[in-house]
């Protein structure tokens, strides 16, 4: 019976191993590696905006996607140091970025990207289980001092009074009887869900993508990974059997062994050598591979 509660700890180890991968991957997006590039081209071509005598500070400069991405929108904005600090922007795009956002590492001056994905927006952040009702959009942080520097990386921006606003105002009525919801991928590629707040926005303290979705399958993931784990149980479930039957199997023979090496040592009393003799003709004792060489010992 030991072996048989041994693998019956291994089997509910693997299942509940099994059930946390499916619970854990549930929010993973699609190409982590291709939306980070996307970034990276975006910030190259946002910032080719500026290529203009004087670059204003605080104003937004709308850019022009590659040619191969037409759809989507970019614009820059660049902020001498301290500014967002001591006033924020009032408005960008859809961003409104109160005061008391501080950046770090420290620079003189820095960068605001805009992203609107527009259909663009499920290629690079797909969401399995949801729609999207609006753009993904983003807002990323640069350093401004050299504007033909490419594969820059962010800075950090953070809001450490009141959390900066998405507007989502002109996005689309999610069908009755779902709940939108704000998402945020922020540049580790985690995914963060939270509740729209009043007149359509979200809010965040850190930079990142951002929507609003709505969950368009209900549970229809959630029944296939049930299914899944109902599957595992039942597989699970057959393989005890067969391990039980299997045990049994094994224990019927033991006995029989036994049994007959009984029957042995008692003809062994008699007519030794002819025990001897009968095993090393006939395959009686083909499981017991060390019983005749002990016995052959014996003899002399
Ligand atoms: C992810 O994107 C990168 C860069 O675009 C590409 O090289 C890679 O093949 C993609 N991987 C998958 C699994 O799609
Ligand atoms: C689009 O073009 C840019 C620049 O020409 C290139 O770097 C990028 O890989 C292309 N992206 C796609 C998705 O084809
Ligand atoms: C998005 O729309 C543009 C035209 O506005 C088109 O050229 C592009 O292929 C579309 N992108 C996708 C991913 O469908
Ligand atoms: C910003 O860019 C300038 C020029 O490329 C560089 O000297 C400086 O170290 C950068 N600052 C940070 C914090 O990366
Ligand atoms: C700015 O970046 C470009 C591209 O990386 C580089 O060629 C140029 O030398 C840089 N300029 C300064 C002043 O660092
Ligand atoms: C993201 O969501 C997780 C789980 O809902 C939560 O624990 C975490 O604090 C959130 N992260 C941020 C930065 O809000
Ligand atoms: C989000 O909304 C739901 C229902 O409207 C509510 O139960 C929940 O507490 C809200 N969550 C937060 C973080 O406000």
């Amino acid at each position: 019976m030991g072996p048989l509660i041994r693998s019956l700890s291994m089997l509910l180890l693997a299942l509940s191993l099994l059930g946390m991968s499916f619970t854990g991957s549930a929010q993973n997006p699609g190409n982590w590696s291709s939306a980070r590039a996307l970034d990276a081209i975006l910030q190259d071509y946002a910032y080719r905006a500026f290529v203009r005598p004087r670059v204003r500070t605080g104003v937004p400069y709308d850019g022009t996607a590659p040619s191969n991405l037409t759809g989507i929108k970019i614009a820059a904005m660049r902020l001498v140091r301290g500014s967002l600090k001591s006033r924020g922007v009032s408005r960008y795009k859809e961003f409104e970025i109160p005061k008391g956002v501080g950046e770090r590492p420290y620079v003189k001056r820095l960068v605001l990207v805009y992203q609107n994905l527009g259909n663009w927006s499920e290629v690079y952040y797909p969401l399995s289980g949801f729609t999207y009702l609006a753009p993904v959009l983003a807002l990323l942080a640069y350093n401004a001092t050299n504007l033909s520097a490419t594969n820059l990386p962010e800075l950090n921006i953070m809001a450490m009074r009141d959390p900066i606003m998405v507007d989502f105002s002109s996005m689309s009525q999610a069908p009755s009887g779902s709940t939108p919801k704000c998402v945020w991928f922020n540049l580790q590629g985690s995914v963060n869900f939270s509740n729209v707040s009043t007149g359509n926005k979200c809010s965040t303290t850190q930079q990142g993508h951002f929507s609003v979705v709505f969950e368009s399958v209900k549970g229809k993931g959630k029944s296939k990974k049930v299914w899944i784990i109902v599957g595992s149980v039942v597989g699970g479930l057959l393989l005890l059997i067969l391990l039980a039957i299997l045990g049994l199997c094994s224990k019927k023979q033991r006995e029989k062994r036994k049994i007959s090496r009984m029957e042995r040592e008692a003809d062994a009393g008699e007519a030794l050598s002819m025990t001897s003799i009968r095993d090393a003709r006939t395959p009686v004792a083909l499981g017991t591979r060390t019983q005749p060489m002990l016995e052959h010992n014996y003899v002399p």
